[in-house]
């Protein structure tokens, strides 16, 4: 949800370039609107549109700013206070345009703060909450001098989330950077140049020193250096920790392919491999944890929420106790009443930042139950993992493209190390069967590489043959609804297609009756425990036309040779290849929702009004 970055430098570069490319690299978090802000010989240049960067970057030429400028504030906005237009683009200035003002988050009382504001004469120009911010330091500035105090005190006014990057006219070598449950990570190139930006990758190509800024902590950026203060307590700066990042930067460039979204799915076998190397000690960890609970809840968004499901089943095959799954928005309210003592949640997010997910586990850690919470993200940092009590990083890189891919498998092969782990520890299944459950696990990324080398023609075919067909199903049962929700999730986000991922045996429940003749229907069908049941749902849609199109196994013959189209996964039809189907069978369908997207002529990295990182309510 917006994207900021800042940079303050004594190199002799193009600010504006660098700002510019910097946006570029975060266009992922929102793309209504752009602006970018540089500063020189005390005066503010501002450029900022409605629309795509690289079409407001033709219009306006955005890495064109005067050549002695060496600071630089760039926003790309997901609009919520306010259209997305050229007035409400981000930054936001004072009455005098003289402070500059990047927002990542919303502020809830910008109401009651805007009409204080407005009976002192500030005039406003835009809908949006974040221009009471430049206001609000303006007129700190009026009764002290000093822009960090004056900066400090309007934001302890503010209610809400913020991650804010601000610059003043009069002050030439300083950006100050604040936060509250939006992120915000400052780069450090020594004594050179400085950085802020709401995720890594945007000044990747520079440095990979950072600092991870909590909630309430200011960062003063000057070029090469940062002071880092308590917002409560500005006289005394603190020290952090320095983090080193290991992603490459070519994990966060395109690198030849047409879009991330494609990169990123052929990513996944190195993405797995990556996530195998999680250290024995902290799934142990996990395991034991998991063991000793006498509830067990496992919550998160979107596709993370999808990978809980399947993860839910691969963990409790071995645990054997019952994990509820609930959806982060709907935690609080559905165990207000329930929540019990001793409950353990297991929370997943792609980027660790979710609102809905950080309330609701900040919610069952306050109350008075004591609940742990076990994480398991992508991203080192994170605001997830300062309110988890263990935490697993799965290791998929950096995800660009806004649906996530190479993080749903990532997640799901960290949730079956657990369960794998809880097997080794409760000893049900003997030391040869479990082996045989790892070494299915460790094949999962040939399976995909073998899929993706000789498929794709045949994915691209299924498209066409879908052309006309503007929503349909893909049925499953037991585990399989996971990866058909998720495959359902894929093509309504980048395709703009109403695909629903749907139970089989529920789908004679109603959605049947939209049956005809020629009307598609996709069955995940790995031969698990539910593959007898699913071939009688499959002769229901059959029987009324359906037209069937089928995801088994390599040497499947029963549901192939009652399908119309067949995509084969390699892999074997046993027991233990099969509970991992989740993490082998959904490239097929993410590779659907990919080709179906080209097919429309949309853009798969960038799906009509979403973000990839979800930081409102
Ligand atoms: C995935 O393709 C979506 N963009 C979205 O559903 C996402 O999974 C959801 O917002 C959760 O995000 P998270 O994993 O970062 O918490």
């Amino acid at each position: 949800m917006c994207g900021i970055f800042g940079i303050v430098s004594r190199k002799d570069i193009n600010i504006g370039k660098i700002a510019l490319e910097g946006i570029k690299r975060l266009e992922y978090r929102g793309y209504d609107s752009c602006g970018i802000v540089t500063q020189y010989d005390s005066k503010l240049f501002v450029k900022k549109d409605a629309g795509k960067i690289d079409v407001i970057h033709k219009k306006l030429k955005l890495d064109e700013f005067p050549n002695e400028s060496k600071l630089a504030l760039a926003h790309t906005r997901w609009a919520t206070h306010g259209a997305p237009t050229k007035i409400n683009s981000h930054p936001h200035l004072d009455c005098n345009d003289k402070i500059a003002v990047i927002h990542n988050g919303i502020l809830e009382n910008f109401i009651e703060l805007r009409e204080e504001l407005l009976s002192k004469g500030h005039i406003f120009k835009s809908e949006t909450d974040t221009e009471i911010i430049p206001h609000l330091i303006e007129d700190n500035l009026k009764t002290n001098g000093d822009l960090k105090i004056a900066v400090a005190n309007a934001i302890k006014k503010c209610i809400g989330a913020y991650g804010l990057a601000i610059c003043h006219a009069d002050y030439p070598d300083t950006i100050i950077a604040v936060r509250r449950e939006s992120p915000l990570i400052i780069g450090i190139e020594d004594g050179k140049t400085t950085y802020c930006a709401s995720d890594i990758p945007a000044f990747l190509p520079y440095t990979n020193k950072c600092y991870i800024l909590e909630d309430d902590e200011m960062a003063i950026l000057k070029a090469g250096t940062v002071e880092f203060y308590d917002v409560n307590n500005i006289s005394v700066p603190k020290q952090k920790e320095i983090q080193k990042i290991d992603w490459s930067i070519k994990a966060a460039e395109k690198g030849g392919y047409k879009h991330f979204m494609l990169k990123e799915i052929y990513e996944e076998p190195t993405a797995l491999r990556q996530t195998m190397k999680i250290s024995n000690d902290s799934l142990k960890d996990f395991a034991e944890t998991l063991l000793s609970a006498e509830r067990i809840y496992i919550t998160a968004a979107g596709t993370s929420f999808y990978a809980a499901l399947a993860g839910k089943f691969i963990i409790t095959k071995f645990l054997g106790k019952y994990i509820q799954a609930i959806e982060c928005s709907e935690f609080k309210i559905e165990l207000e009443n329930s929540l019990e003592e001793n409950s353990i949640i297991i929370a997943i997010s792609q980027s660790g930042e979710t609102i809905d997910l950080i309330e609701a586990i900040r919610w069952a850690k306050e109350s008075k139950q004591r609940v742990k919470v076990l994480s398991i993200t992508n991203i080192v940092g994170s605001t997830i993992t300062r309110h988890s009590d263990k935490v697993l990083i799965t290791q998929a890189g950096p995800e660009i493209g806004v649906a996530a891919t190479k993080t749903f498998v990532t997640q799901i092969l960290a949730q079956s190390l657990v369960a794998l782990e809880i097997a080794k520890l409760i000893r049900t299944e003997s030391n040869d069967e479990i082996q045989k459950y790892y070494n299915a696990l460790y094949s999962t990324p040939k399976v995909i590489e073998n899929f993706l080398e000789k498929n794709i023609d045949l994915i691209k075919y299924i498209v066409r043959s879908l052309e006309k067909n503007l929503n349909f199903f893909f049925l499953a049962r037991g585990i399989s609804i996971a990866t058909a929700k998720e495959g359902g999730l894929k093509l309504k986000e980048v395709a703009c297609r109403f695909i629903e991922g749907y139970s089989a045996a529920h789908a004679k429940h109603g959605p049947i009756s939209l049956v005809r003749e020629g009307y598609p229907i996709i069955f995940i069908a790995p031969p698990d425990n539910t593959y007898e049941r699913l071939i009688g749902n499959l002769m229901e849609f059959k029987s009324r036309g359906g037209k069937i199109i089928s995801l088994v196994v390599k040497e499947d013959k029963k549901i192939a040779d009652l399908s119309d189209i067949t995509i084969r996964i390699p892999q074997p039809g046993d027991k233990y290849h099969t509970l991992f189907s989740p993490i082998t069978f959904i490239p097929a369908l993410q590779l659907l929702a990919y080709y179906a997207a080209l097919e429309h002529n949309l853009d798969p990295d960038k799906p009509l009004n979403l973000a990839k990182t979800v930081t409102v309510h």
